[in-house]
């Protein structure tokens, strides 16, 4: 594969996989890549160690067109517009995508290798052109949970998770900060007294979140102090969409012949690009503990299990302990009260890197051979 395109290499997820592909050397794998822009044209190429030409037009077909791959993070409304266009006028190259758009087509798969390595290479082996990111909450819950659905020990799977703020969009990510700043600076004066009444100064910050100065243009509510059990918009189930993307992404990374149900209520919370989960397992049989550690913490080179120890907890299986890597630890083991099928388990991953940049760069390599 010699050419290959970047679109939306400057926002957050692009600017993410920039990283991770200059980290990882990625660009001496390929012969030719061009870097596009939806608004500078002609501007300068990003800085990848090497001579690149001048941006090009992400709206320019024919440009695109000679294109032997591309990679967007531009996002959906990018996809829709331009995806169709190339494919009428005949091209058959790679679309690699972080958007959701075409992720459900069944001309597309969705990739996260650790995981459906074999359904990515059954699809190259059948001419599949189309490789979707996933959905970040499904991808991290895979890359977690990996082992027991590999060994077909999954009968369903309840998630409540604590999504980030970094799943909206970086405008949300400041207004979380904004929030927290509005917060504290209106009740700085009582917080500074160590005898001023707690009361009263939570009364304060209840009024601050809720007056109409609060910083809510993004989030559409108070998120800091507060969380949001809605995320994106309802479909008719009464799920959210992004509750209902659970399971039928990860039926469908997994390649199963048979859908096995995943659900439960998606929450935004305050945290700043980690989304958590707590999920109740069924498992298909009473699976002894020892066994279900080495099947979930050998899954993948980056899974690893937190004993269920408060320490060790609070120490590896926080946002904080985990923003900015690609680890992912699985804790909170332990069989619930309802019987010896039943799992708990908790998990934290960084959602732009395993849950939008990693698997993209990673399929990029895959296809390049
Ligand atoms: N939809 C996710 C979220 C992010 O809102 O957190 C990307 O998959």
């Amino acid at each position: 594969m010699k050419k290959v395109g970047f679109i939306g290499w400057r926002g957050m997820v692009g600017s993410v996989l920039m990283g991770r592909m200059l980290e990882e050397n990625d660009f001496a794998h390929i012969a030719e890549p061009v870097f596009f822009s939806t608004s500078n044209a002609g501007g300068k190429a990003p800085n990848i160690g090497r001579e690149v030409a001048p941006l090009g037009d992400a709206f320019d077909i024919d440009a695109l067109g000679e294109l032997d791959a591309i990679v967007s993070c531009q996002g959906g409304d990018y996809t829709k517009k331009v995806y169709p266009q190339l494919r009428e006028k005949g091209w058959d190259g790679y679309w690699i995508d972080a958007a959701s758009s075409l992720r459900m087509d069944d001309d597309a798969l969705i990739v996260l290798d650790p995981v459906n390595r074999g359904v990515i290479d059954r699809g190259i082996d059948a001419g599949v052109k189309n490789y979707i990111g996933g959905n970040c909450t499904v991808s991290l819950m895979l890359m977690g949970l990996g082992g027991l659905f590999r060994e077909g020990l999954v009968e369903w799977v309840s998630a409540q998770t604590y999504q980030a703020a970094s799943g909206s969009g970086a405008k949300h990510m400041r207004e979380l900060i904004s929030q927290m700043g509005a917060i504290r600076d209106g009740v700085a004066s009582e917080l500074a007294d160590p005898a001023s009444a707690i009361l009263d100064i939570d009364r304060k910050v209840a009024d601050t979140m809720r007056s109409t100065a609060f910083p809510t243009a993004e989030f559409g509510a108070p998120l800091a102090g507060s969380l949001l059990p809605w995320i994106d918009t309802q479909v008719e189930s009464g799920q959210s969409r992004e509750e209902w993307k659970a399971q039928v992404e990860a039926n469908k990374i997994l390649g199963t012949d048979s859908p096995v149900p995943v659900d439960g209520t998606c929450v935004r919370i305050g945290s700043m690009r980690c989304h958590s989960q707590a999920f109740t397992v069924k498992l298909k049989k009473d699976v002894p503990m020892g066994d279900i550690e080495q099947l979930i913490g050998g899954a993948n080179d980056w899974v690893n299990v937190v004993p269920n120890e408060r320490e060790a907890t609070l120490e590896q299986l926080t946002p904080t302990a985990v923003t900015g890597k690609l680890d992912i630890p699985v804790g909170r083991l332990r069989k619930l009260n309802m019987g010896p099928e039943y799992l708990n388990a908790f998990t934290v991953g960084d959602q732009l890197l395993w849950g939008a940049a990693e698997p993209l760069r990673r399929v990029l390599l895959i296809l390049l051979g």
